[in-house]
């Protein structure tokens, strides 16, 4: 089959690879349909996640047909169509049970392009299938479930729910990417009084009003702190959620926030930041971290079967799954393509030769 294999910092090619095999009686082997880059498979790439040995497959957002199964799988069968998530959990350990499957001890976590081969193929081993996919209603497409495979439980969970956005709050997202968008999409299932997006690029808070945003601040032209304060009667947001991962759009959040409020964190750190105690012990602010866990998959799932929430709007740019390189090429420079997220789809994509891999939007 063919994968996009990682070959140390700075290198990756679509290469020919052999099949993966059922290894465990608990694994499913699925063919990918639809899957999806993630920032993250760029921060890899620069070589930040060193634990990724060269020779992986990248890649843990897909949705595919299941084609094999192993003796222990009860509740799959194979032509289901599933949501291979980027988290998977053992279901046994400690943390499994206490739904942090983003902890979890027994083999699971983030483990897809990551610790074992990923997703970024025509096939792929999916370890603990009973209790690591999502069944895809039929009347679903890959394109309208895809998204649940990352970011928008990360978002929401990480972002939102340890943010505890209340009706009537004020929210502020400091970037306005993938994430940061996310995090606006899913705050507004909890109807805030104004949702205050911050970002360096134009494109991106033209993208953030798209998306909910009811103030957009250019933070390279505009003093954030202020405008805030401003907007909230001189007390700050009830809620910052930080989703770039630099120390100072950390600091930012910690200074944006109301006293009483909550700070959380979303993006991936790969230096300290500033944790400003002598101004944060006496404002009762509370700052939360975290991986994904997954555990509100199928309640977003509920959501865009019900037709509540519309994750497609991130799908910016589309190629076939062999034009994986060209996809890699347009996601990494966002800067001038506008993507937010690709979709890279097994099937011709039903269209032209001569569109595909066009813009879908621009
Ligand atoms: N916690 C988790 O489980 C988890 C999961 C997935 C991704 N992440 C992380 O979330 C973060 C965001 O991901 P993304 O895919 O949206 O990234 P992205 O790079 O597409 O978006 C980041 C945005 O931040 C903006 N930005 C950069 N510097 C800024 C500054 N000083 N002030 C304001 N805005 C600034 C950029 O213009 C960009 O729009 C990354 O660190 C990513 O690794 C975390
Ligand atoms: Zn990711
Ligand atoms: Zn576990």
């Amino acid at each position: 089959m063919k994968a996009l294999v990682y070959h140390g910092p700075g290198m990756r090619s679509w290469d020919e690879v052999p099949d993966p095999a059922i290894q465990q009686p608990t694994d499913a082997i699925v063919r990918i349909d639809s899957a999806t880059i993630c920032g993250t498979d760029l921060h890899i790439l620069k070589g930040d996640v060193p634990e990724v040995q060269p020779g992986t497959i990248l890649g843990h957002e897909a949705v595919g047909t299941v084609v094999e199964l192993g003796d222990a799988v009860t509740t799959l069968e194979t032509g289901d169509r599933v949501l291979v998530s980027c988290i998977t959990s053992c279901g046994r350990c400690r943390f499994c049970k206490e739904g942090h499957y983003g902890l979890c001890t027994g083999g699971g976590g983030w483990i897809f392009g990551h610790l074992i081969d990923g997703l970024q193929a025509e096939l792929a081993r999916v370890p603990f299938a009973d209790t690591s996919v999502y069944k895809v209603p039929d009347e679903l497409s890959d394109e309208q479930v895809l998204f649940l495979a990352d970011i928008l439980p990360t978002s929401y969970e990480v972002g939102v729910l340890n943010g505890d956005v209340q009706p009537g709050d004020t929210v502020a997202v400091v970037g306005a990417g993938p994430i940061g968008l996310a995090a606006i999409m899913t705050a507004k299932l909890y109807t805030p009084g104004r949702i205050v997006a911050i970002d360096l690029a134009p494109a991106r808070l033209e993208k953030a009003l798209e998306f909910g945003a009811d103030v957009v601040i250019d933070n390279g032209r505009e003093d954030a702190v202020e405008r805030v304060l401003q907007l909230t009667g001189g007390l700050g947001a009830d809620v910052a959620i930080e989703a770039v991962g630099m120390p100072e759009t950390f600091e930012l959040c910690a200074e944006l926030v109301r006293p009483g409020g909550h700070v959380a964190n979303v993006g991936v750190h790969g230096h300290p930041a500033t944790l400003h105690l002598e101004k944060l012990w006496i404002r009762d602010v509370t700052i939360m971290t975290g991986l994904v866990d997954t555990f509100s998959t199928p309640r977003l799932l509920e959501l865009i079967a019900n037709g509540r929430l519309d994750p497609t709007p991130f799908a910016t740019h589309r190629f076939e799954l062999d034009e994986m390189t060209e996809a890699y090429d347009t996601f990494a420079d966002a800067a001038s393509t506008n993507a937010l997220k690709v979709v890279l789809t097994a099937h011709p994509a039903h269209l032209p030769a001569a569109e595909k891999a066009v813009a879908v939007t621009a």
